[in-house]
């Protein structure tokens, strides 16, 4: 069972390195004939160690991390939207070697309870829908899909899920 844990300053260089393979690994593995590589380059730019860095210094701002055996299986970021109860939910990723064993459920769950302590009512996540492990995975914890926007990111279509706590 992993760890759960906010990300702390040491971690930093291993989250984001985590964090950019994974992104590589889910355009290869779900991505590619949906989305341009470009679009994935772009998302790598953004979830440098010094982004995490800057995040990790942000009240509105979260990262949680999956540690299994001492090391990063599982990142999930994103932030909260001022006071207005409202989370947008950046990034869920865990490593393929450790998928399928129940850690992104555990960082989702996670995630959930730390916004919903801080007073939110509803998390959302702008997600391909490409991306069916996690579109399931997220289903399957009661988020509902909201509304799909069209032509966007990239001219391709992407989907709001979202779920409400109260
Ligand atoms: C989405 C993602 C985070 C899920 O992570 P995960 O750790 O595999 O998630 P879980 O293990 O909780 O659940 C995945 C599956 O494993 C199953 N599972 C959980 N524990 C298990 C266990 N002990 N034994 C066997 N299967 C198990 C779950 O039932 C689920 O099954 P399903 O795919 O048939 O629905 C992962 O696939 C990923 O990183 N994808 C790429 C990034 C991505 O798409 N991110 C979302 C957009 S930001």
């Amino acid at each position: 069972m992993a760890i759960i844990e906010e990300l702390a300053d040491e971690d930093v260089e291993e989250a984001a390195k985590a964090t950019r393979d994974c992104m590589r690994d889910a355009w290869e593995r779900w991505e590619k004939d949906y989305h341009p590589r470009e679009a994935m380059e772009s998302d790598l730019t953004r979830h440098s160690a010094e982004e995490f860095r800057k995040s990790t210094g942000l009240p509105e701002a979260f990262t949680l991390i999956a540690k299994e055996e001492g090391r990063i299986a599982g990142v999930c970021s994103g932030h909260m939207v001022g006071k207005s109860g409202v989370a947008s939910l950046g990034w869920l990723g865990v490593a393929p070697e450790s998928r399928k064993q129940g850690i992104g459920n555990e960082l989702l769950e996670a995630v959930e309870a730390h916004v919903k302590d801080r007073g939110c009512h509803k998390i959302s996540l702008v997600i391909l829908p490409c991306l069916t492990d996690a579109v399931r995975l997220l289903f399957r914890r009661g988020w509902v899909p909201e509304c799909n926007l069209t032509r966007h990111w990239w001219k391709v279509d992407v989907m709001v899920v979202s779920k409400w706590f109260d």
